[in-house]
C-alpha cells in the first residue's frame, strides 16, 4: 500500500519531524535499551511512511534522519578525519600482581592519596570516535593512528544503536561532543555470517574483532547495513558544558544522552576488590552474547585522570587487565584415534605439552579425517592450539612455513585400533565407524556414559575403575555392575573399604534412578536427555517402549523420524534385549510415573537457569520444569517469568534484574516446583 503524504509542505514538515522523535524513540528502545514497545512491523511502518514523505519533500530530509540508516552509495575509498582530542590505547595487565604495580603508580602520581576504580569491560571488537555537532552525528571515524582516523560516517550511520541525535537535544547539548565506544558484531551474527560465508566459499572471520573491522570498513554502507553490528560506548574525547566529576558520571551521562554503555560496570573502593571483579569475569564471559578479551580499570576521579595524564601512547590512569592467552603454538607428536561409545573414530593429536589459559595441554581433537585433510595438518607439524574455557582444545592452523620435510600425513587405517575388525565410513559421513558391537573401546565408553551423572549416576565410578573392571573381567556390561560384591572391588588399586562400601551403596540407590535416566544411560542413538524423558513419561514402562510402533513414536512431540527410527531398530536387537532382561533381573526399575494429564502447574512459563544448583544439574532442574509443563530457555528477555539463580550466577542475573524479571533463589525454585506437586 503506498504511503499518503500531505499535500500541504507544513502539514509534511511537521509530520516529518514527529515521525522522526517517534522513530529515534523506539529505535532507542529497541537497540539500546534492549526493550521495545511496538513489533518491527509497526516500526517499519513509521519508517516507511517517513520515507514517503522525504521522497516528496527531499529538502525535508534532515542529516540525521532515521532513514539514513539504509546506507548510501559507495564510497571510492575511505577520507582521513582529525581526531579533536587523540584516541590514546591502553597498556596490558595479566595479573594481580601486576594491576597492584599500576595501582601503586596511580596512587603515587596522586601524592598517596586513595584511589578509588571503575572496571569495564573490554568487548572486543573495533574503536570508534563519534563526534556530533550541536546534537547531531557529524562524522564518525576508526581509530587509525590515533591522530588520524578513517571516515566510516556512513557506515556508522548503519548501525542502529548508535543515535543519530542526542537524547534531551532541547534541554541544551554541547555543540561539540565527542564520544569514544567500540563496535562489535554479537557472537550469533558472527556464526550466522560465518555460515553464509562458508557456503558462498569465501574466507571465514577468524574472531569477532576483525568482523567487526572488516564489517565496519567496507566502501559500501549497504553491506555494513546488512551486518547487524552494535556498539558499546564507554568514554569521552572532546566536550563542553556538562559537570562531570567521575567517570561513573561520564557512563551515567552517556547514558543519559542515549548511548547504549555496557552495564556491567562497577565502582570499587582498593585494587584488590577490582581485581576480584575481573577475575570474576573469567568464566562467567563465556555466557555472554559477545566476546570480551578483558576488562578496562579507570580511575574513577576525571581530576585525578588529569592529574595523571598520559604517556605518547597510553593514558596513566587506565589499564586493560587481559585474560590469560587462549592461543599457543605447539607440535604434533602424534595422531591417535579414539573410539567413542556409537564406535565412531575420532582423531586426537597428541602435542608436546603447553600451557594455555592456565593449565597445561596435551592432546587436541582433531574432529574427523576431513578435518585433518582440510587443514592438512601432519604429524611432525607445529600448530597454532586454541583452548576455550572448558571447550576441549583444538587446532586451529599450521605453521606450514615451520616444515622441514620430515612431517608425516596421516591415514585413516583400514582396521579399528582396539579391536582389529574393519572400520567403515557410511556414505554422507565424515565419520569413521568401528561396526563390531563387542569392540571393547565401545563397551567401556558405554559404561562410562550409563554411570555418567545424567545418565544412571553412580559416583565413585571413574573412567580408571571401569577400565579395571573390564580387564579383569568382573564385568562384561552394564547390567553386571549391580552383582558386584565387596570382595571383588577390595582387591583393586586403590579401592579402600570405605570406598568400595560408597560404590556398592551407589550402585545399588541408582536401581531406582528410574527409565527415564535409564533409556538415556543405554546410549540409544539420538536419544539423549530430553527425547529418553519424553519416551518415559509417556509410556511409564520400558516394554511399552519396546512395543511402540515407529508411527506411534512420531506422533510424541519433539521424537522425530530419527529419533523414532533408532529406537526401534535398538529394540528389534537381540543382545540389547538381552541386556534389559539382565537389569531387570537385577532389580534395577524399568518404568517412570507418567505425567497426569490436564493442564500442567507450570504450563506457559518460562524459565531461565542460571549459575550452580547445589541440588541439581542444570539437565535435572530442566526436566523438573518440563515435566511440570513449563520451558527452558538460553536468554533473558522480558517474557521470560522466572530467572533461578544459582551459585555464581552471570550475566543473566543482572540482565533479569534489569528487565525486572522475578529471581528464584535455589530454595524458592524448590518451593515452587514442591507447590507444583513434584519432589
Ligand atoms: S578505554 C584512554 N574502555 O580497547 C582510554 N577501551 O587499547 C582508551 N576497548 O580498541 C580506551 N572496551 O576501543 C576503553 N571499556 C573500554 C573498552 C575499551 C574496549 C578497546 C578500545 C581500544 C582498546 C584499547
Amino acid at each position: 500500500m503506498p504511503e499518503t503524504v500531505p499535500k500541504d509542505r507544513e502539514e509534511a514538515a511537521r509530520a516529518a519531524a514527529e515521525l522522526r522523535t517517534e522513530i529515534h524513540y523506539h529505535n532507542h528502545r529497541y537497540y539500546v535499551l534492549d526493550a521495545p514497545e511496538i513489533s518491527d512491523a509497526e516500526f517499519d511502518r513509521l519508517l516507511r511512511r517517513l520515507m514517503a514523505i522525504e521522497a516528496a519533500y527531499p529538502e525535508l530530509a534532515t542529516a540525521d534522519s532515521p532513514t539514513r540508516r539504509v546506507g548510501g552509495a559507495p564510497a571510492e575509498g575511505f577520507g582521513r578525519l582529525a581526531h579533536p582530542t587523540p584516541m590514546l590505547s591502553l597498556g596490558n595487565a595479566f595479573s594481580r600482581d601486576e594491576l597492584r604495580a599500576f595501582d601503586a603508580r596511580v596512587r603515587s602520581g596522586l601524592n598517596g592519596e586513595p584511589a578509588e576504580y571503575v572496571v569495564e569491560l573490554k568487548v572486543d571488537g573495533l574503536a570508534i570516535n563519534l563526534i556530533y555537532e550541536n546534537g547531531s552525528l557529524a562524522r564518525a571515524a576508526t581509530r587509525g593512528d590515533g591522530t588520524f582516523g578513517e571516515d566510516v560516517t556512513a557506515n556508522v550511520r548503519t548501525i542502529r544503536a548508535v543515535p543519530l541525535a542526542l537524547a534531551r537535544a532541547d534541554e541544551g547539548v554541547p555543540q561539540l561532543l565527542e564520544v569514544r565506544g567500540e563496535v562489535y558484531l554479537p557472537r550469533r551474527e558472527l556464526d550466522r555470517l560465518n555460515q553464509k560465508r562458508e557456503a558462498a566459499g569465501e574466507p571465514l572471520f577468524a574472531n569477532p574483532r576483525n568482523a567487526a573491522a572488516g564489517s565496519l570498513r567496507q566502501l559500501d554502507p549497504r553491506v555494513t547495513a546488512e551486518r547487524a553490528l552494535s556498539v558499546f560506548i564507554y568514554g569521552l574525547g572532546a566536550r563542553a558544558g556538562a559537570e562531570l566529576a567521575s567517570h561513573a558520571q561520564t557512563l551515567e551521562y552517556l547514558t543519559r544522552l542515549g548511548f547504549k554503555v555496557n552495564p556491567n560496570f562497577r565502582v570499587f573502593q582498593d585494587i584488590e576488590t577490582a581485581a576480584d571483579y575481573c577475575e570474576s569475569w573469567a568464566e562467567k564471559r563465556l555466557d555472554l552474547p559477545y566476546e570480551i578479551d578483558g576488562l578496562v580499570i579507570k580511575l574513577n576521579s576525571l581530576a585525578g585522570q588529569a592529574a595523571l595524564g598520559a604517556t605518547a601512547k597510553d593514558p596513566r590512569w587506565a589499564i586493560a587487565y587481559k585474560f590469560p592467552a587462549e592461543q599457543a603454538v605447539t607440535v604434533v607428536e602424534d595422531i591417535f584415534l579414539r573410539v567413542g561409545r556409537t564406535g565412531v573414530l575420532t582423531p586426537t593429536a597428541i602435542l608436546r605439552p603447553v600451557r594455555i589459559a592456565g593449565s597445561t595441554v596435551s592432546r587436541a581433537t582433531l574432529h574427523n579425517a576431513d578435518y585433518i585433510r582440510d587443514k592438512d595438518i601432519r604429524i611432525g607439524d607445529a600448530v597454532t592450539i586454541h583452548k576455550a574455557g572448558e571447550i576441549i582444545p583444538e587446532v586451529v592452523s599450521v605453521l606450514a612455513e615451520r616444515r622441514t620435510g620430515r612431517e608425516r600425513e596421516f591415514a585413516m587405517p583400514e582396521l579399528c585400533p582396539e579391536c582389529g575388525e574393519p572400520i567403515v565410513r557410511q556414505s554422507g559421513e565424515a565419520a569413521y565407524k568401528c561396526v563390531n558391537p563387542r569392540c571393547p573401546a565401545q563397551t567401556r565408553e558405554g559404561l562410562i556414559h550409563f554411570v555418567s551423572r545424567d545418565a544412571m549416576n553412580i559416583e565413585g565410578l571413574g573412567p580408571a575403575v571401569i577400565t579395571a573392571l573390564l580387564d579383569s573381567g568382573l564385568v562384561t556390561d552394564a547390567a553386571d555392575l549391580y552383582t558386584l560384591g565387596k570382595e571383588e572391588l577390595l582387591p583393586m588399586e586403590r579401592m579402600g573399604e570405605k570406598s568400595a562400601q560408597n560404590l556398592l551403596a551407589a550402585i545399588q540407590n541408582s536401581k531406582e534412578a528410574g527409565l527415564a535416566r535409564l533409556l538415556f544411560a543405554l546410549g540409544i542413538r539420538f536419544v539423549g536427555v530430553k527425547a529418553a524423558g519424553t519416551l518415559a513419561r509417556h509410556y511409564g514402562d520400558i516394554d511399552q517402549i519396546r512395543e511402540a510402533s515407529f508411527e506411534a513414536l512420531t506422533e510424541l512431540e519433539e521424537i522425530g523420524p530419527k529419533i523414532a527410527e533408532s529406537v526401534v531398530a535398538y529394540f528389534t536387537m537381540g543382545e540389547n534385549l538381552e541386556l534389559i532382561e539382565k537389569l531387570r533381573r537385577a532389580g534395577v526399575k524399568l518404568t517412570e510415573e507418567k505425567t497426569a494429564e490436564g493442564p500442567a502447574p507450570l504450563a506457559g512459563k518460562t524459565f531461565v537457569l542460571t549459575g550452580t544448583l547445589s541440588g541439581l544439574t542444570r539437565n535435572e532442574a530442566t526436566e523438573l520444569i518440563e515435566r511440570l509443563g513449563g520451558k527452558v530457555t538460553g536468554s533473558v528477555s522480558k517474557k521470560t517469568h522466572y530467572v533461578v539463580a544459582g551459585a555464581e550466577a552471570g550475566s543473566k542475573l543482572d540482565k533479569a534484574r534489569e528487565l525486572g524479571v522475578p529471581v528464584l533463589e535455589e530454595a524458592e525454585f524448590a518451593a515452587l516446583v514442591k507447590a507444583g506437586g513434584v519432589v
